[in-house]
């Protein structure tokens, strides 16, 4: 079972991705907690993204493409993936498209978290992130029960670095810009199912789940 999850920067990709990831048993792969792992660890890789990270614009598609290929072969994706973040380019939909069929399979969905541009700053401004495990809290929308702290593991939270209002502003202009053309190309293909991500979370989830079940 093969997933993309589509949408803006704040969309709640990330947040429903988990949740899927758990009902359906199947890897969350998130090519920006990727780059953030590498970065975390000071990798050549780590390093290279970073430049663009900080700005707000897209890494190069060979080196991001050359990451996913790489996570892709691990045995825990054998059975489908969640993706998260990619493809984020035509050049990344047409190599995602080739690294399928390469292992025998096929896109289930693309699933299109729609959200207003003016929610996408508010929520991005008030995100807190878990050190430890990634789970993803909203101080007025979704917050911890204990402030600053994980709810699954204590965790400490934090702000991420490409969280400065002029990034996201950036990251939402390169958004439109580079990857918003793919919402067409996944809808040609009968691939495109729109979800209202401006609901309560647990009502998105729930209709990516309905969504998914139809397709499945
Ligand atoms: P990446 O990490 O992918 O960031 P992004 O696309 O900017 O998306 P976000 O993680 O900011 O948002 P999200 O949709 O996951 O929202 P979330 O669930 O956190 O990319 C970072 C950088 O890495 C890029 O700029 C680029 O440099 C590089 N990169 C990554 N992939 C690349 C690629 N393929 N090619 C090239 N470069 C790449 O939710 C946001 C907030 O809203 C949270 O606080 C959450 O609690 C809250 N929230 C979520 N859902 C709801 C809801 N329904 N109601 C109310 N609040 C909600
Ligand atoms: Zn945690």
């Amino acid at each position: 079972l093969d997933l993309i999850l589509m949408g803006p920067p704040g969309a709640g990709k990330g947040t429903q991705a988990k949740i899927l990831s758990q009902r359906l048993g199947i890897p969350h792969v998130a090519s920006g907690d990727l780059f953030r792992d590498h970065l975390h660890r000071q990798t050549p890789l780590g390093q290279l993204a970073r430049q663009y990270m900080d700005r707000g614009e897209l890494v190069p598609d060979d080196v991001t493409i050359g990451m996913i290929r790489e996570r892709l072969e691990q045995p825990d994706c054998r059975d489908g993936v969640i993706l998260d973040g990619f493809p984020r380019t035509p050049a990344q939909a047409q190599a995602l498209d080739e690294m399928l069929s390469e292992m025998g399979r096929s896109l289930v969905a693309v699933l299109y978290i729609r959200v207003r541009e003016e929610l996408l700053l508010r929520r991005l401004a008030g995100r807190w992130t878990c050190r430890t495990c990634g789970a993803v809290y909203h101080i007025e929308f979704n917050p911890p029960r204990v402030p600053g702290r994980c709810d699954l593991d204590g965790g400490t939270l934090y702000q991420r670095e490409d969280d400065t209002e002029e990034v996201q502003r950036r990251r939402i202009q390169v958004y439109q810009e580079q990857t918003a053309p793919l919402v067409s190309f996944y809808r040609d293909r009968g691939l495109l199912v729109e979800v209202d991500g401006e609901q309560p979370i647990p009502e998105v989830t729930a209709a990516l789940l309905q969504a998914i079940e139809i397709r499945r």
